[in-house]
């Protein structure tokens, strides 16, 4: 919907004048490369997307928060003072989540009225969840520093560690800072190279040369917090533990380089776990190399890195299944394809694949009927275009 259209619809719902009302957006990110690396310290590559929430808000003279989706026809209202009794709320809390963080870091946050509309698929892989933090966080922010006279212009970087935050105390999923990352620094038709270690990053600007990102999503509902996702994550911190003994100075599976691990796999007694960490070392290399690649405009070395991280989250990681799996290998099949891999954090969600531009349509027929025989219902598919990040609708 266009500004004017969402701002009729907001005052559908919440009545009152135009006064104060002000429009926030963020969007949602394709990860290029470098998945489960982000909470191992690690680097990832990820892309902010044109699809994105943008929330309607309005501040108010109380402090009760009021929240509504275009899509959605029940309103959720919750007291600023009290926020702790809204945890388990079947959409909302996410925004509370947030606001309560911004409090507790001691952000001065006013009520407000807040309508979003989610463009980024939900449960997709695609970052839908930090879409909706990262607007919330910015949101709650900008109208609190102008009630109270606030000049100073916000930290996006800061506001994304704080969402993550919230993702953790609130929503009890530990993920990593990527998506939220993203969502906050992402620039038009760049990716971010991001060390996820001390947040260093560079935006690398993203030339395909007759190639496009293609994302197909698998239709299939997933949820982190499920328990998959801390799961993988205790196993990293296992295996680092146990690599310690040899390597006392690393505080993260980052710090163990390609070398180190295959001198001290050993070291590792559960296979399960030694897989887990295989993975996360050599996706760090690759994702270093993939940059490269990408600087050099070797796309032929960036699609076989893509395929080689896919085949890792599958057979090492264990996080893709059959969905994600079938996408993959019907993509490579189609000719002008040069790479494809789940993206995010599997489980279902989205593939992102590296296609000569002329092979879109087929691409998108080919994949499309062999997903849906094997598969039995529909994938989708969006060629992704490169936004900017979180920010005002001026
Ligand atoms: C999810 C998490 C991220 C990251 C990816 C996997 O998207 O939110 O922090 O760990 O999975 O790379």
């Amino acid at each position: 919907m266009d500004k004017s259209k969402l701002i009729e619809k907001f005052l559908g719902y919440f009545d009152g004048s135009l006064e104060g009302i002000r429009l926030f957006t963020a969007p949602g990110r394709v990860n290029l490369i470098g998945e489960h690396t982000d909470y191992n310290g690690g680097f990832v590559f990820p892309a902010a997307l044109t699809l994105a929430t943008t929330v309607v808000a309005r501040p108010r003279k109380d402090r009760m928060i009021r929240l509504i989706a275009t899509d959605l026809e029940q309103m959720v209202e919750a007291d600023l003072d009290c926020l702790d009794q809204y945890r388990n709320l079947p959409w909302g809390n996410y925004q509370l989540g947030v606001a309560q963080t911004l409090l507790k870091a001691g952000y001065m946050i006013k009520g407000c009225d807040l309508m979003y509309e989610d463009k980024v698929p939900l449960g997709s892989g695609l970052s839908s969840s930090a879409a909706i933090e990262l607007a919330t966080a910015i949101a709650l922010v900008s109208l609190g520093d102008e009630a109270y006279g606030k000049t100073k212009a916000i930290d996006a970087i800061e506001m994304a560690k704080l969402s993550q935050r919230a993702e953790h105390e609130y929503i009890g999923v530990k993920c990593g800072i990527m998506d939220q990352f993203a969502s906050a620094m992402g620039k038009k038709d760049h990716a971010i190279f991001l060390d996820c270690k001390d947040l260093s990053f560079q935006w690398v600007p993203i030339t395909l040369s007759g190639y496009s990102l293609v994302i197909g999503n698998t239709n299939k509902k997933r949820s982190l917090g499920e328990g998959k996702y801390n799961e993988r994550r205790a196993e990293c911190e296992k295996g680092l533990e146990l690599l310690k003994s040899a390597l006392p100075q690393a505080t993260c599976l980052r710090d163990v380089s390609c070398e180190d691990f295959e001198k001290y796999r050993h070291l590792i007694d559960s296979e399960v776990i030694r897989k887990r960490v295989a993975h996360v070392v050599y996706e760090n290399q690759r994702v270093l190399d993939s940059v490269e690649a990408l600087k050099n405009g070797d796309m032929a070395t960036f699609g076989r890195l893509m395929n080689d991280s896919h085949n890792s989250l599958r057979d090492l990681y264990e996080v893709t299944g059959k969905e994600l799996d079938t996408l993959v290998e019907e993509a490579r099949k189609i000719e002008g394809v040069l790479g494809s891999r789940m993206t995010g954090a599997g489980f279902g969600g989205c593939t992102v694949s590296l296609v000569k531009n002329e092979r879109i349509p087929a691409f998108i027929e080919s994949v499309g009927k062999a997903y849906q025989d094997k598969i039995g219902y529909g994938a989708s598919f969006y060629v992704s275009e490169i936004g900017d990040g979180a920010r005002e609708l001026k």
